[in-house]
């Protein structure tokens, strides 16, 4: 890496010491993992059991011997205010109580049979009262439930293909994984085994491009519009007054369905941002926290959507339908689903996350401020997220120029080795509804310690 020059409006050789230094802290404050991990855990591929738990700023990743609420502790006995909470698997904080009672209930009366317990008999009520959409499945993971989701809009529609946002990711949904280039589609770079041409499947416009979105659609061939109402998984990127709105109506007007994918999202309350926003999707997807973190997600539809799938289903022979798959909706998944969204996805458990998380971006745009840093800080509900770049953000093209990859790791190792544990893969922040206002003070004031280092 050169050290001229600076990133983010820090100095690159400032950006290296700190790495370094916060390196040297790391290691010597692991030594239990480092033994136990050497330069990879045995018997694993690239030394993990998932090679994305190679992707955090750490030299290597430390074990976790137990977590609670908000708070994780590693088998070195450092502890940390969880703040990734699994990329938002527990974003309600880990092992909600009566999760855990529903799992120990459920382990010994059997844990998947594919068929359905009296668990479902609620959840299909509780999902159709909470969300608003007449008819739900569910699958094991969000990337599956936007799988499923996108072959029903392209069986009912007749349509070959989708529409994505610049920026965007759904899970590893193959035809999803293009961008825009000197504003043309093209595939993700990295994709391993790729074999089909993506862009044959797909079109591609900047989020907040109202114009862009109805000059793709024009051509008639979009069966459905994948969406996060908030990009969440570039650096975030909110939309512009009346975007969604206008999202609709030129989807409704050309005959392309509307995918509203909220496994992010829901930070924004208990119906997700769909709810609070009154947004009108034919299809809806959540996954990650929607059992307290046992895999599980859910895809709803419309009636006039389900409708047509029947008549599409009874036109054809009985077969694979490319859909399902056979531990989804076991009973434990159910079971792990309906204490969530009884007792742990609640109104109070949001005003919590609500307030917790107004403070916290509130503390962190104030030392930006005072630091001077062409940085900005933004939220969507229970999720925070700095980005070491002038904002606010308007679409994924600017949202990947703000990216700042050097930087962003030695600010998350310095402030994972003050107690602080943010999601690797951006500058996210989850609060849950057990976060402290002690946790959050500490956040704050570790952010505010890595920034005086980085501009000193
Ligand atoms: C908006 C959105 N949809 C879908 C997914 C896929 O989730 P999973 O990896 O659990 O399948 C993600 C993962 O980050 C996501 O952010």
């Amino acid at each position: 890496m050169t050290t001229t020059g600076s990133v983010g409006g820090v100095a690159r050789a400032r950006i290296e010491a700190l790495f370094e230094a916060e390196q040297r802290r790391y290691v010597a404050a692991h030594p239990v993992s480092q033994q136990r991990t050497g330069h990879g855990i045995a018997g694993f591929y690239d030394g993990v059991p998932m090679h994305w738990m190679r992707d955090w700023s750490m030299p290597f990743p430390f074990l976790v011997a137990s977590a609670q609420g908000s708070t994780l502790r590693d088998v070195d006995g450092n502890e940390y205010a969880d703040f990734c909470l699994g990329d938002t698997g527990s974003m309600f904080g880990h092992s909600p109580a009566p999760v855990a009672a529903a799992i120990a209930r459920q382990a010994s009366q059997g844990l998947t049979y594919m068929l359905p317990t009296d668990d479902a008999v609620v959840v299909g009520q509780l999902l159709v009262e909470r969300f608003g959409l007449p008819h739900w499945q569910v699958a094991t993971t969000a990337t599956d439930a936007n799988r499923f989701a996108l072959r029903v809009a392209r069986a009912v529609t007749g349509r070959p293909k989708i529409l994505v946002f610049n920026g965007c990711y759904h899970g590893t949904v193959d035809e999803t994984f293009v961008r825009l280039a000197a504003g043309r589609a093209v595939q993700r770079p990295g994709l391993l085994g790729q074999v089909t041409d993506l862009t044959q499947l797909a079109r591609v416009v900047e989020f907040n491009d109202v114009a862009g979105l109805e000059r793709e659609l024009a051509h008639g061939d979009v069966a459905c519009v994948i969406t996060e109402p908030v990009l969440t998984n570039s650096c975030m990127v909110l939309p512009a007054p009346g975007f969604l709105a206008a999202v609709r109506r030129l989807t409704r007007a050309a005959g392309t369905l509307l995918l509203i994918d909220e496994t992010h999202t829901i930070s924004t309350g208990p119906g997700g941002y769909t709810r609070v926003h009154g947004l009108e999707p034919d299809l809806f997807v959540l996954g990650k926290p929607i059992a307290g973190g046992v895999p599980a997600s859910v895809w709803g539809m419309t009636d006039d959507v389900a409708r047509r799938l029947d008549a599409v289903r009874a036109s054809m022979p009985s077969g694979h339908s490319g859909m399902g798959t056979t531990l989804s909706a076991n009973a434990l998944a159910l079971a792990a689903m309906r204490a969530t969204l009884e007792h742990v996805m609640t109104d109070a458990a949001y005003a919590t996350m609500e307030r917790l998380a107004g403070v916290l971006v509130t503390g962190l745009q104030a030392t930006i401020t005072a630091h001077r840093l062409p940085w900005h800080a933004v939220r969507v509900g229970a999720r925070v997220e700095f980005i070491c770049a002038p904002g606010p953000l308007l679409d994924g093209g600017q949202a990947e120029a703000a990216h700042a990859p050097e930087l962003e790791r030695a600010i998350h190792l310095a402030l994972l080795n003050r107690g602080c544990l943010i999601a690797p893969f951006h500058n996210m922040m989850l609060v849950c509804p057990v976060t402290t206002e002690r946790q959050i003070t500490r956040l704050q004031e570790a952010f505010a310690e890595v920034a005086a280092t980085l501009v000193a």
